[in-house]
């Protein structure tokens, strides 16, 4: 069994979460041009697409939040950003030869909970136009309780919302006011029956530890919470502070954070709570009901790890929709500029918003595969790695074999057939995969915490 405190003290140094790779700080400046056509093409290939838009705007900011989002009091420059986002799709029609049939929709922020109906409405009939919406299409949504009321629920009525994700991090009064976040339980509670009156059997709700003043017994108070709210997943992060990145993360005071091994402790007790309720550890991060079609994935090899983290989302093609927002096709990544305002100038324009970009070579197609895998299932098979990428594949084996002889700390082992992270080293998983990240070793930027 490695010894947590060694580990994370050998290992301090911060690994990127791997939702993508390469990571979004590799993508280059007006390579997205570049991967657009080849977007559009895959996108009318035939094949079943996805898409992410994204709503940078919340009605509160919270102090702990690392999201690409914006407060505001006002609503005029939502509708106006739902405007921009209307023509972009309208652009994306116009390019697209044929109708791409929908799998998956994704409205992520900031806070797309924060939509008045009519918005929900203007941005339902527009994807309408573009895309084939049909019983298979699963669209989800991510919602502040903050925002409960009759708008967002005729609205997602309206777009067809099948998957709710709930943000809680803390049931805490101590923990939620050195976050800014007040939200009672009760609210949370009426906002989940309320979305399951519609219909929606699939919600998701994020808990968060390593906050700021969030003890042992508070972070087990908020998990019995949320365990009594009965979700079909849980997404448990540990908090990323970077206020390097996020200024605002500087109104938290650092003395108030739980160190690593403390955090590491909070992980492994808020697991055994939800493990002890019934829920499947998915990945790194994410719980599940046994029969929830996260659960079945993990169990059946299919499960996969994208933008928006764990999913059962396998489709090669993503239209990146709104400011910041991440695509990609078989070729690469594409993503959209950053600042709202550009963002909205360039769409109003007429012309699509991408900016940064990044074109896989053949070794990025094998780590990322390699990567994945070990993100999702803590293993990957040579024979797979042979079949799928052939001699590149055999080289990265022998390479993993390396890797498995170099490692002093009892993390990880290969043997003929595989190579996997040991059941102990689970939470370092992270770690390991940084070690096939062939861009890692060149990179200055700084990402969070392993742990
Ligand atoms: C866009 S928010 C979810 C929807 C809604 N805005 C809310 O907060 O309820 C996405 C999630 O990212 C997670 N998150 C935000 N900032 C984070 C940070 N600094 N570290 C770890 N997770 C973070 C939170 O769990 C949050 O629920
Ligand atoms: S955590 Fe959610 S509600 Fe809070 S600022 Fe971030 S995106 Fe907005």
């Amino acid at each position: 069994m490695p010894d947590p405190e060694e580990i994370l003290k050998k290992y301090a140094r911060p690994v990127p979460r791997y939702t993508s790779y390469p990571t979004a700080p590799h993508f280059q400046q007006g390579l997205g041009e570049a991967i657009l056509p080849e977007t559009v093409a895959a996108a009318t290939n035939g094949e079943r697409i996805s898409a992410y838009m994204h709503i940078p705007f919340c009605d509160r900011l919270c102090w702990f939040c690392a999201c690409h989002t914006k407060q505001t009091q006002r609503y005029d420059p939502v509708a106006a950003y739902v405007g921009s986002l209307v023509n972009e799709i309208g652009l994306y029609r116009n390019r697209l030869s044929q109708k791409p049939a929908l799998e998956h929709l994704h409205l992520g922020g900031g806070s797309p909970s924060l939509l008045k109906h009519e918005d929900f409405a203007r941005i339902a009939e527009t994807l309408e136009a573009a895309f084939a919406i049909d019983g298979k299409t699963e669209i989800s949504i991510e919602i502040d309780p903050n925002d409960h009321g009759e708008d967002l629920l005729s609205g997602m009525k309206r777009l067809g919302v099948t998957r709710a994700s709930i943000g809680v991090q803390d049931f805490d009064p101590v923990v939620q006011q050195v976050i800014n976040r007040p939200q009672s339980f009760e609210q949370t509670r009426d906002l989940l029956l309320a979305v399951r009156s519609l219909g929606i059997e699939s919600v998701n709700i994020d808990a968060l530890y390593g906050l700021p003043m969030q003890t042992m017994e508070r972070l087990e108070n908020t998990i019995a919470c949320v365990i009594s709210l009965s979700p079909e997943r849980v997404a448990l992060f540990g908090y990323a502070h970077v206020p390097w990145m996020k200024k605002h993360q500087t109104l938290i005071r650092e003395d108030d954070l739980p160190g690593p091994l403390e955090r590491f402790r909070q992980a492994q007790r808020a697991e055994a709570l939800l493990v002890e309720a019934g829920y499947v550890k998915i990945g790194i991060d994410h719980f599940a009901r046994p029969d929830d079609s996260l659960a079945r994935a993990a169990q059946a090899g299919t499960l996969g790890r994208n933008f928006q983290g764990y999913t059962t989302d396998r489709c090669e093609t993503m239209i990146p929709l709104g400011a910041s927002a991440i695509g990609r096709s078989p070729s690469g990544y594409l993503q959209n500029l950053v600042p709202t305002g550009q963002y909205r100038t360039s769409v109003d324009n007429d012309k699509l918003a991408v900016a940064k970009g990044y074109r896989f070579t053949a070794d990025d197609l094998l780590r990322a595969h390699v990567i994945e895998r070990l993100m999702c299932d803590f293993e990957f098979r040579f024979e797979q790695l042979a079949e799928q990428f052939g001699g590149l594949g055999q080289s990265l084996a022998e390479e993993a074999r390396l890797i498995a002889r170099n490692d002093e700390d009892g993390l990880c082992e290969a043997g003929d057939e595989a190579f996997r992270i040991l059941p102990q080293a689970r939470p370092f998983a992270r770690i390991v995969a940084s070690w096939f990240d062939a861009h890692m070793r060149e990179s200055s930027f700084q990402y969070s915490r392993a742990v």
